[in-house]
């Protein structure tokens, strides 16, 4: 089975839409009202829908065709229109200058650091989260190639300015807070 059958395999059962992630509804406020917005590696599309509901021309991309068909119908009975494509997003990037906006969650491929920096519009915000190898649960990838080193997001897109950045490892009362993940949104200057 390759991966996106995988992943097929999972979208087939049926579940609500998920919520946008983090670092998406948290900062939904440092959203340009206008331009192009891309959903990479989108699953069901959750950080989709919002985009395109705050009235960002919105593209959703995954090799998964089953939850971009479930990304369809969600869209229209919400009455917004989401480009969907089926795309291996590490055999086809996103081409240069291309969006105002690119979210990133659960999803990293180390290689595509340069094209995602590229793909982004002068003044273009990156939101990225994903899940870190510091954790206090089990959730996320068991694999620690598929998960962040400390600070890593701060090192993988160092060219950008940084405007948020969130990672709270094991400290303090760890029942508490922003855990097991890493959320950073940053600015093409
Ligand atoms: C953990 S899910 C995250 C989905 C969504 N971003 C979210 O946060 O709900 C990872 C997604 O990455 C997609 N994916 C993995 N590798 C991919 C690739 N090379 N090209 C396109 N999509 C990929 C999978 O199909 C899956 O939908």
């Amino acid at each position: 089975m390759n991966r996106a059958t995988n992943w097929n395999t999972r979208y087939h059962t049926p579940t609500n839409i998920p919520p946008p992630c983090q670092v998406l509804s948290d900062y939904t406020y440092l959203l340009p009202t206008i331009g192009t917005a891309l959903d990479l590696a989108c699953g069901l599309g959750a950080n989709a829908l919002l985009l395109a509901r705050f009235g960002l021309e919105t593209y959703a991309w995954d090799y998964a065709e089953t939850a971009l068909e479930r990304l369809k119908a969600f869209a229209q009975a919400q009455t917004v229109q989401i480009h969907t494509q089926v795309r291996d997003v590490v055999v086809s990037p996103p081409p240069p200058t291309m969006f105002d906006v690119i979210v990133v969650c659960h999803f990293l491929d180390r290689s595509l650091v340069p094209a995602l920096i590229h793909a982004l519009k002068p003044n273009g915000l990156l939101f990225y989260q994903t899940f870190t190898r510091t954790c206090v649960s089990d959730q996320g990838p068991k694999n620690p190639d598929f998960r962040l080193a400390d600070n890593e997001l701060l090192q993988m897109f160092a060219d950008l300015q940084i405007v948020v950045y969130r990672e709270e490892g094991k400290i303090g009362d760890t029942t508490q807070g922003f855990r097991n993940e890493a959320l950073l949104v940053a600015r093409k200057v």
